[in-house]
């Protein structure tokens, strides 16, 4: 089994091929940062002819690298949504061109099944089912991995995702974008007990997440002058893993018996992140697992390897008219929560 993966959902363009055995033969990821630095943020339309301009060349590239050719794929797969709609339209009609030209299945991936199931290509080992954290730039959400295909949403945010309130932090204190790495090398020079700031949500009964407050409160601490950068991103990382790690040990008490702790997603990268759920995780006997940061981060191995899971497990390639979908929820009988699915 080879199939080919393609990611345009966000600001990286991407394309890998990756066999039923985990074997990633090739991968190639072009990131759009300069073009959407001087703006603090993604830019849809920038976004979208970024993907249209480098996507066939990656393509041709991870075929170069593996030495194979489309022929050699049993399928091709391509990100369907969730996401900025201009981008994931350039990587699904080119999914679909491939596929219909070299006559091969279709299929349309979940951009978060991606990101969930991404652990499993990292770790054969990882059994279904598991609880993971999927906390990314678009993302800050709690599931139940039952199954391919079968995912329990127990928490989401109500408002911003954590990867977003790092990027915000990292704009507030001028360290550029994306901001999550430059804040993370930030805060490991500072005291993370210096700035007072707020656990948003700390100890509620749901397991949801709120970063809008913790974000305007790292405003104020920056405009207030008092206060050194470094100290200021220590404490905001600090307030954020202990929001991280109250939230997450309540979704745990609320799940079935689970085989591991799983974290991923663009912040799963973050080392203070790993460490801290890795803790919770040994102190309630569970397994951590934690993909390398390589596919942490948007990627199109995720998503071959999500096509590859769906195969196994028995459903069907796509149409070819599928469309595009900005909106896609993972679990769509979770209850719609204030404010939560306002970012794709
Ligand atoms: O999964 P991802 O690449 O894209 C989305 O699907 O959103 O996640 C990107 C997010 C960005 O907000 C970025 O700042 C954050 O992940 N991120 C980090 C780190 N590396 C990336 N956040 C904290 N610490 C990091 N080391
Ligand atoms: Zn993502």
């Amino acid at each position: 089994m080879l199939v080919l993966g393609i990611e345009s959902s966000c600001d990286e363009t991407a394309a890998a091929l990756v066999t039923g055995e985990r074997q990633i033969l090739a991968q190639a990821i072009a990131s759009q940062e300069e073009a959407h630095a001087p703006y603090g943020g993604v830019v849809p339309e920038i976004a979208a002819r970024a993907h249209a301009e480098r996507l066939a060349p990656l393509i041709e590239r991870v075929l170069a690298d593996a030495g194979v050719s489309l022929g050699d794929c049993n399928a091709v797969a391509a990100t369907a949504g969730p996401g900025l709609i201009g981008g994931v339209m350039v990587g699904l009609v080119t999914a679909k061109a491939l596929a219909m030209a070299s006559e091969l299945p279709l299929l349309a991936v979940n951009h978060l099944e991606g990101h969930a199931l991404s652990p499993r290509l990292a770790d054969p080992a990882l059994a279904f089912p598991y609880a993971l954290l999927l906390v990314s730039g678009g993302h800050c959400q709690l599931l139940e991995v039952q199954g391919v295909g079968r995912y329990r949403r127990l928490a989401t945010t109500i408002d911003d995702a954590l990867g977003e309130a790092f990027d915000k932090t990292a704009k507030i204190l001028g360290l550029g974008f994306p901001g999550g790495p430059a804040v993370e090398r930030l805060a490991a020079e500072g005291d993370p007990r210096a700035v007072p700031l707020p656990r948003p949500l700390l100890g509620s009964a749901e397991p949801h997440f709120s970063f809008a407050g913790l974000k305007s409160a790292v405003l104020r601490a920056h405009g207030s002058g008092a206060h050194r950068p470094a100290d200021i991103a220590a404490s905001f990382q600090q307030a954020a893993l202990d929001c991280l790690l109250d939230r997450t040990a309540r979704a745990l008490g609320g799940m079935g018996e689970v085989s591991a702790l799983v974290v991923a997603g663009g912040v799963a990268a973050n080392k203070r992140v790993r460490a801290a759920l890795e803790g919770l995780a040994s102190a309630r006997a569970l397994r951590f697992v934690a993909p390398p940061p390589i596919l942490c981060t948007d990627n199109a191995a995720m998503i071959a390897w999500a096509g590859i899971e769906r195969l196994d497990a028995g459903f069907a390639p796509d149409p070819l008219d599928i469309a595009a979908r900005p909106r896609w929820p993972l679990d769509p009988a979770a209850e719609p929560v204030r404010g939560a699915g306002v970012k794709a």
